[in-house]
């Protein structure tokens, strides 16, 4: 049986790790997050389940970080993407600090809509 593989963002802990335990069973997986640690651990024990499982250590809030996962989106294996990764912090307005503001836009908001450019090994034809 062909394993599908599936690419989780925010897999280092909370509803990404729980998406990774719950495909474990019959998906190899490619587990992203910026902690690369928790990610190891999670390998670990999933792979020790018969799943192939890579990891790739990213922050989601940067250019760098989201091209590293569209680079591996573009080897054009991954069946099934979650884009999990985010976070919160709701505040008053006026309590952001400024500097918050682009990184967890580009977190919440850039990350989850970018995709590798078409090439005709991962275009549908549409
Ligand atoms: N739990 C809820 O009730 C709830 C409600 C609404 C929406 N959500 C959304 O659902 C998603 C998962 O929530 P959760 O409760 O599982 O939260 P969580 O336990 O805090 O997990 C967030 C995940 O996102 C990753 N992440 C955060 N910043 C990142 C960055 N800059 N680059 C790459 N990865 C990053 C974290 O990994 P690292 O820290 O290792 O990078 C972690 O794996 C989030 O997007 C959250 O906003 C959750």
């Amino acid at each position: 049986m062909t394993r599908t593989i599936a690419l989780i963002t925010g897999a280092s802990s909370g509803i990404g790790a729980a998406y990774a335990r719950l495909l474990v069973d019959d998906h190899d997986l490619v587990l992203v997050a910026r902690r690369a640690d928790r990610l190891s651990g999670l390998a670990e024990e999933l792979g020790s389940r018969g799943a192939a499982v890579e990891v790739l250590p990213a922050d989601l809030a940067t250019h760098d970080g989201i091209a590293a996962v569209t680079g591996r989106l573009a080897a054009g294996d991954v069946g099934l993407l979650i884009s999990n990764a985010g976070a919160g912090g709701y505040s008053p307005l006026t309590d952001v600090d400024v500097a918050d503001i682009d990184p967890l836009l580009t977190l919440n908001a850039v990350a989850p809509i970018h995709r590798p450019r078409r090439t005709s090994r991962n275009a549908r034809g549409r």
